[in-house]
């Protein structure tokens, strides 16, 4: 948050920062930070001062009000300050991960960032060769020491803000909205993006100079770390930049969700990848390094008509299915940085050391409940394929209940989106006390199972918050299929598969939009079926857990009876709830069991059932039998179950929606179950 010509006591600017963080606070909370200025305007030596607490926003706040020296009624014509609530990726919630994150003891430059720095391992070691020491485990960390060595090498004295922003982006691969402050450049802030949302809230009691923000380009010619010093910049001047009126009173509100600043002001600019704003005299100009990918030329100042609720949740009516749509992006993400599509090759940092000890193991055990634990169950027969070791799946429940014998050989997996499962977390300490391999997956750093287990996996996939888990589920199901590709990596006879499989991966992402393009159609479905008590869904071999977790998704948001029945047992009991009253809704994919599911297809159908069928777009049999068709693009047989399993998560969505329930927060139900 920067203010321009505008007083505002250090108290008013930490209620604007910290509000703002409880607004996106939804999106991660397990540590928060501020940066502001230490010293009034007016003092001639100035310092940062950082204040960062582990915990939720709240535990910030108070935590500012106790500072030793800590002037509330100071006032400030301007001053820009930064703030950040934290969702761990690299290094555990601790004040010393959390951001604001600092070039040095001084805090000469200090950015927040949302995203993942990929080639952070690369910049580390680089800055550790020029002397730089790093404090914490974040990825994040590299980033205001590489803006330092810029600045510390720079060429000429007089070097602005953004130029060195400009600078230290080029080095940066991966995933970032960024917002830079430094001791050096008083009242000036700077922040870019790519990959990660980042827009600019402006205020002003003056009209503004301008509706658009034409675009500027600079010529550069940087290649790496070692020359980047001989950019040649451009100068900016005053007409392309926004501002008030005769450089009048203005704010500028920094964010990467509109909720955090929509109560200050509906005017907004949204930034594109690689565009780089900056604010310096109270003037606020956007340059780039490349055209944008949409060729405009100028930003446009949008006015926004959205209540914040709505902007939380984005265009979506619930967290659900916002997290359902987030699934391109959030699968991507549990891949980054660990499948290389060129070399055909995976790592899993988080593993590797235990690389050996794994693979001489005994047999795998897979542990988790509900959601969690459909993942280990579609992803089992792929995992004794890659991995040929016997694989266990385990409900922790069951597990505990049964005093299931374990030793010191076997390798023991924890899936758990939050990490806190009460059953999971006391399994995982019973495998423990037996002296087996601990390996946790789970979507929250720094969660009990997360600290708990030996070794682990994040699986990336960004903050859950409906209830019903979705996006969880496909992350966790690549996490386990990458685990064994990793684990077959030197696998000569495995090569052709894995490599079948990595492609796979790669085109995910793209099957998966496609497959959400069929939403009206399954919206259509649901107003068919939504007055029914039960639904049976019916699937066998990889997706299995289709069914499983289609059924789970149903029955926990829709409050409809609903079963997942493995195929090959219809004959053993289920085929008696069959009739022409009962819908069926069956996943029969084009894989090896493509033929068995036309057996139980045509026992359905003898019995008078109405099949819905699931299939494989290559199928042109199953339709010819069917009440209602899905077609879903096919992938490798052992992947299909992320596709298969997002029809049954929009399906549940919009039962429950048109049964008149609140979707995100189903009755009796709590998103981390923490009790036995
Ligand atoms: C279902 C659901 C639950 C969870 C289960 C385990 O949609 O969300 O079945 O999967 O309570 O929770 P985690 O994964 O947090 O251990």
């Amino acid at each position: 948050y920067l203010n321009y010509r505008v007083p505002r006591t250090r108290k008013q600017i930490f209620e604007t920062l910290i509000k703002g963080l409880q607004r996106l606070e939804y999106r991660g909370y397990d540590s928060a930070g501020v940066a502001i200025d230490g010293n009034n305007n007016e003092d001639k030596e100035r310092y940062i001062r950082l204040i960062k607490k582990r915990g939720k926003v709240k535990a910030l706040d108070e935590e500012l009000y106790k500072q030793d020296g800590m002037d509330l009624k100071a006032d400030f014509e301007t001053h820009f300050g930064i703030a950040h609530t934290r969702w761990a990726t690299h290094g555990v919630p601790n004040a010393v991960n959390s951001h604001p994150q600092r070039s040095d003891k001084r805090n000469e430059f200090v950015v927040i960032h949302n995203g993942i720095i990929t080639n952070y391992k690369d910049l580390r070691k680089f800055l550790e060769t020029k002397g730089y020491e790093f404090e914490s485990e974040t990825d994040t960390e590299t980033i205001p020491k590489l803006v330092k060595y810029m600045y510390d090498n720079r060429e000429t004295e007089e070097i602005s803000f953004s130029a060195l922003v400009e600078r230290v982006i080029q080095q940066l691969e991966g995933a970032f909205a960024l917002v830079f402050k430094s001791i050096h450049y008083p009242g000036e802030a700077v922040a870019a993006r790519r990959g990660s949302p980042l827009l600019i809230g402006v205020r002003s009691k003056y009209k503004l100079s301008t509706e658009q923000i034409p675009i500027l380009y600079r010529t550069c010619n940087i290649e790496n770390v070692k020359n980047i010093c001989k950019t040649r910049m451009k100068r900016l001047d005053s007409s392309t930049c926004l501002h008030a009126i005769g450089d009048k009173a203005v704010e500028f509100f920094f964010a990467s969700d509109a909720s955090a600043i929509i109560e200050h002001t509906n005017r907004v600019i949204f930034l594109e990848d690689d565009d780089i704003a900056a604010v310096a005299d109270g003037k606020l100009s956007i340059h780039r390094l490349k055209r944008s990918a949409s060729d405009d030329p100028s930003r446009a100042i949008q006015t926004l008509q959205m209540e914040l609720q709505q902007i939380m949740k984005g265009n979506f009516s619930a967290f659900m299915q916002k997290e359902i749509f987030e699934q391109p992006e959030s699968v991507v993400n549990t891949m980054r940085g660990r499948v290389n599509f060129e070399t055909k090759s995976v790592l899993l940092g988080g593993l590797k050391d235990h690389l050996k000890e794994i693979r001489r193991c005994r047999r795998l055990i897979i542990i988790g409940c509900g959601t969690s634990y459909h993942a280990a169950v579609a992803t089992r027969q792929v995992l004794e394929e890659l991995t040929e070791l016997p694989v266990m799946v385990e409900l922790a429940s069951d597990f505990l209940d049964r005093n299931t014998p374990v030793f010191r050989d076997d390798v023991s997996f924890f899936i758990s989106q939050s990490g806190e499962t009460a059953d999971t977390l006391m399994a995982l300490r019973y495998c423990k006390d037996r002296r087996a391999l601990t390996v946790g997956i789970t979507n929250t750093v720094g969660s009990s199972i997360s600290r708990e287990t030996d070794c682990g996996v994040h699986i990336n996939a960004g903050p859950e918050i409906g209830v019903a888990s979705t996006k969880a589920y496909t992350s966790q199901f690549i996490s386990l299929v990458m685990f064994g590709l990793m684990m077959s990596e030197d696998r000569i006879s495995l090569q052709n598969r894995r490599q079948e499989i990595i492609s796979g991966l790669q085109t995910l992402p793209e099957m998966i939009k496609e497959v959400l393009s069929l939403d009206e159609k399954i919206h259509d479905l649901a107003l068919e079926l939504y007055k029914q008590r039960s639904l049976l869904v019916m699937g066998r071999g990889y997706n299995y857990a289709t069914c499983l977790e289609g059924a789970l998704k149903i029955k926990e948001i829709t409050y409809m009876h609903s079963e997942g029945i493995l195929a090959g047992e219809l004959k053993h009991g289920p085929l008696a709830l069959v009739d022409k009253h009962m819908p069926v809704i069956m996943v029969i994919m084009k894989d090896p069991c493509f033929t068995k599911c036309q057996n139980a297809l045509q026992q359905v159908i003898a019995r008078q059932g109405r099949p819905i069928i699931l299939s494989s777009r290559e199928d042109t049999e199953s339709s010819k039998f069917a009440y209602k068709t899905i077609e879903l693009p096919h992938t490798v047989d052992c992947l299909q179950g992320v596709l298969s399993v997002i029809p049954l998560q929009l399906l549940s969505f919009h039962l429950a929606v048109l049964r008149g329930y609140d979707v995100d927060f189903p009755r009796n139900l709590a998103k981390s179950v923490t009790v036995e």
